[in-house]
Order: C-alpha cells, then structure tokens, then sequence
C-alpha cells in the first residue's frame, strides 16, 4: 500500500446487516493518532487497521503532511527543505494546512462518506503542537486558518502516544538512519512539542487519550485495540438508543 491510495473497503460486519444502519458509522468515524518524533504511530497504525478489518470495519489509512500526490509533494519540502533557506514558522504552518485542505478533500471527506474508520497518523494537533508551543506560532491564529483549510474537520478520537523525548529521538535513529529537517531541531524543541501534545490532551481528555508508548509494542498495540473497539462499542451502543 502507498500512502496515497486508500485500500478497498471491506464489507460492513456481518451482523450488523441484519440491524438498522448505523448513524456514525454512515458519515464514518474520524481517528487520529499522534505524538513526538518515534513515538511508534507509524507501526501501531497498521496493527490497528487490521484488528478493525477482522472486526468487520472499513477502514482507510493515511497520514500527514501527505496522502495525496500534491500533499505528498507538500511534505518533501517540508523534511527535506532547501539547506540553505531557512523555512519560516508561519511558512511551515501555512504549508502543512495547505496540504491538510487537499488532503481532507480528496481523500479524509470521501472515505468518511463511504462510512469508513479512518485512521490518520498526524493531523491538527501536530500543527498546534510542533508549529504553536514548539515555534511559537499564535494559537488562535493556527486555529482559524486550521477551521479554513479543513472546513472544521474535527477528529472523533485522537490517541497520542507518548514518550520521553530523548527516547523517541534515539528509536527514531535506530529505526530510519537518516533524519529529516524536523528530527534535526533542537532537544528543547521537542521538549516544547511534547509538552504542547500533553497539554492539549489535558484540556480535552473527552476527545484525547494518552498512551504510554514508551513500552514494548506489543503491550502498546493491546492498549490502542481494546480502547479503540471499546470506544466503537460505546459510539454504536448511544448511536442506536
Ligand atoms: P512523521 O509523521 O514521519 O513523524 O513526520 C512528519 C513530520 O512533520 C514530523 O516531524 C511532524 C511534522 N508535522 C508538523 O510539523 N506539523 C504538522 O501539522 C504535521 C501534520 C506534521
């Protein structure tokens, strides 16, 4: 699978065909995962898709900055970026929205429209995290134009995955080699985008659910399956009373 197809959809589960079609699951459900650098999204979201699959979900994987061909294009520049001209933060905001607004268009809306789970490894709170609290981009500011380029997508359920920084700096050296423009900032900045992801899941725990990843991904990925299947269980369970 490339990141810029989304894979076919399965069948809805079996026994849910008999029931009365179910209302969220007709507009899709929205889930996001997100973290610091070599947090293990970008393994768990496999291991999550397929435990959905084999529960009888649709699901769509993607990720961000990208998942499409001008959004994959977006990110290139992003983490490779020119050596030589440095990437303004407001530039760097403004380019991680522009791609998020093709890529919810052409490919987040049609899949929730499909009634599929879509699973997105980064999405707005990465914005608020690394370009706000981690380069002091305004808040608010960040807000608006994220409302602009999404058209107020917000996620149903985000998992942030958490770990000490200096812990998912050096999982990220060991699993990659070589380290993109964004590895490359400083200790403290990561600090400040670590700190920036906690705080926002403190002020809606409704809506974010922290996850110590710094664990073997094993335990990891049991956590995510039984929270994420006990959430669909409850979502499906209010939708239909
Ligand atoms: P990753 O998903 O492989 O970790 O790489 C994506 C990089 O892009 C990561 O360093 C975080 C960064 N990023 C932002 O700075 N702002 C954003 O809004 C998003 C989605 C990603």
């Amino acid at each position: 699978m490339t990141w810029t197809t989304i894979p076919p959809v399965l069948p809805v589960r079996p026994n849910t065909m008999k029931q009365t079609p179910d209302k969220s699951f007709a507009r899709g459900i929205f889930l996001t995962l997100e973290g610091p650098e070599g947090s293990g999204k970008s393994t768990q979201i496999p291991l999550l898709a397929a435990a959905l699959r084999t529960a009888g979900y649709r699901v769509a994987s993607t990720r961000e900055p990208g998942g499409t061909k001008v959004a994959e294009a977006i990110r290139t520049l992003l983490l490779s970026g020119p050596s030589n001209e440095p990437i303004m933060p407001e530039t760097e905001a403004l380019l991680v929205l522009a791609a998020r607004s093709q890529h919810v268009a052409h490919v987040i809306r049609p899949a929730l429209a499909r009634g599929s789970i879509v699973l997105c490894d980064r999405f707005a709170h990465s914005t608020f995290a690394y370009q706000g609290f981690g380069r002091g981009v305004s808040l608010s500011w960040l807000q608006t134009a994220n409302r602009a380029a999404t058209g107020d997508l917000v996620p149903d359920l985000t998992l942030l995955l958490d770990i000490p920084v200096a812990r998912g700096l050096a999982r990220r050296r060991q699993a990659r080699g070589g380290r993109n423009r964004l590895d490359r900032e400083s200790i403290m900045f990561h600090e400040r985008v670590r700190r920036g992801f906690l705080t926002l899941a403190s002020r809606t725990p409704r809506r974010i659910k922290v996850i110590n990843a710094d664990r073997p991904v094993e335990v990891v990925r049991a956590e995510i399956e039984a929270l994420v299947l006990g959430w669909l269980r409850t979502r499906q369970r209010r939708s239909s009373a």
